[in-house]
């Protein structure tokens, strides 16, 4: 098993790093991905990193760029370090850092937006609707609970904010921001990918709740789907067996880590705020073993980084 690693520091210029993963300049055309196994919780990053999530992230995402590929260009190359070194002979040296959970990529510049696609009620779409009956600005039928099933599925684009909180916001803001003909394109791409994804899940006992995807322009201007794909950061993921609607659903990944946080938050022992506190061991392996399960759950393999 790779060692848990909290931030990669890799011979590479470093473009970004965002809150779980490093994003490194290869050339013009390439960047390199690298999950971190750094976790965050009620929008805080905890200190503990969580053994194999860079790994399973990483995994998932290539998992289905590789299923998907019919459905939408992507901009995966390869996940698999002997041929990340290939390509990137400089990194022959890390190559321990890179196993599992280094993804090369299309280089593209990102489009500001968020392309959540809902398919059940829940999160921050269930307190619009039950405030306004609306999703993303549009009123839904009367009478729906929480978590319930939106059929069709629903595109509420939210803008990605470099700071803060993203935000909300409508179809019609998209076509503004982004070109009616491109938001057109990409919200019938991200409707398909979801329904892709939610009917393979599916067949593994696995209901995809909602997700988030994020496409970007190349260079020759192809729009490719970027980032990471349906994964148990980017996505609810609920055990079907155990889904009811009328109430919220328990977290398939993170569950242990927010029961351990909301306790220390009743008792007044965190306030909420950075920086987070200390993980015990057995919340961090309870936290391990979850997302180890997600992968297993959603390929139907054995993860082997
Ligand atoms: N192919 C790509 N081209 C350009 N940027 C990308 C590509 N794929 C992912 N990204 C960007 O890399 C970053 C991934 O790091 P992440 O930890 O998810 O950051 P964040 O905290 O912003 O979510 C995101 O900002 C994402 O937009
Ligand atoms: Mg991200």
């Amino acid at each position: 098993m790779p060692h848990p690693l909290t931030a990669s520091a890799l011979p590479l210029p470093l473009v970004r790093r965002g809150k779980v993963r490093e994003v490194y300049e290869v050339d013009n055309a390439t960047l390199l991905l690298v999950a971190s196994d750094r976790v965050s919780a009620f929008d805080v990053v905890l200190p503990n990193p969580i053994p194999r999530k860079g790994a399973v992230l990483t995994q998932i995402s290539a998992y289905w760029f590789r299923e998907l590929a019919a459905v939408v260009p992507s901009h995966f190359l390869t996940a698999d370090a002997d041929e990340i070194v290939a390509r990137v002979p400089r990194l022959a040296d890390h190559r321990a850092d890179l196993v599992g959970r280094a993804m090369l990529c299309r280089r593209t510049t990102p489009l500001p937006i968020e392309w959540v696609i809902r398919g059940y009620l829940s999160g921050s779409a269930w307190a619009e609707y039950r405030q306004h009956g609306t999703l993303a600005g549009e009123p839904l039928p009367t009478g729906l609970v929480e978590s319930a099933k939106l059929d069709p599925p629903v595109f509420s684009p939210a803008t990605k904010a470099d700071v803060g909180h993203d935000e909300n916001i409508t179809f019609a803001r998209t076509r503004e921001l982004v070109g009616a003909d491109v938001a057109d394109r990409l919200r019938a791409a991200s409707l398909a990918v979801y329904a892709a994804g939610r009917d393979r899940a599916a067949e593994r006992g696995l209901i995809i709740a909602d997700t988030k995807f994020e496409f970007g322009r190349a260079a020759d201007d192809a729009l490719l789907l970027i980032d990471e794909v349906l994964t148990p950061d980017s996505s609810r993921f609920w055990p079907a067996d155990r889904y009811a609607p009328g109430r919220g659903q328990p977290s398939f990944d993170k569950q242990p880590l927010r029961d351990y946080l909301a306790g220390l938050k009743a008792s007044g022992q965190w306030d909420g705020n950075d920086p987070g506190p200390d993980l015990p061991p057995e919340v961090v392996h309870a936290t391990s073993d979850r997302y180890v399960d997600a992968y297993r759950r959603i390929t139907g393999r054995e993860l082997s980084a």
